[in-house]
């Protein structure tokens, strides 16, 4: 099995809609079996809270349901158990850095798998309106397609 993390601040954002859609892609492909997805923030102010209502409803638009989610705190034990580990931006991959002793080289920004996209971060939407969310699952279906690309050349 293939263990993929996202990361991001909150857990109820932009990493519960990278799990989402990943998960999605992952089932369509058939590889339910072989690839296991979950998600965490690097701080603990929405632990145990379902998403954020327009992440689920820019998800649900693209046929996702995100509502049985429940937000989570990244920990060390999430470093040694997962084989990728996925920060949506760099405040959240030097959080995991800091928690990951000599695993960090599991770290990785998650757009670094988003050919197209020059940026390497996915910006915070939780200030920001409807827009912020289509951008933020638009960048998120890019980096998803380039990751499975990348665990089916290298794991399967
Ligand atoms: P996320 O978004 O990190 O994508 O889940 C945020 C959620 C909550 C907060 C910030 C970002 N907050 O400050 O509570």
């Amino acid at each position: 099995m293939v263990k993929v993390l996202f990361v991001c601040l909150g857990n109820i954002c932009r990493s519960p809609t990278a799990q989402g859609v990943f998960a999605k892609m992952v089932e369509e492909a058939d590889l339910g079996d072989a690839i296991s997805v979950d998600s965490a923030g690097t701080h603990a102010y929405h632990v145990g809270s379902p998403p954020d209502r327009r992440a689920q409803e820019a998800a649900r638009r693209r046929g996702i349901d995100l509502s049985p989610l429940r937000g989570r705190q990244a920990t060390a034990e999430d470093l040694a158990s997962f084989d990728y580990v996925l920060a949506m931006d760099c405040d959240n991959q030097s959080h995991l850095l800091a928690i990951a002793g000599e695993l960090g080289d599991k770290v990785q920004l998650f757009l670094e798998y988003a050919e197209d996209i020059p940026d390497l971060e996915v910006p915070d939407p939780y200030y920001g309106g409807r827009s912020g969310f289509e951008r933020v699952i638009d960048m998120i279906e890019e980096a998803s397609r380039g990751l499975l690309a990348d665990i089916r050349r290298r794991h399967l």
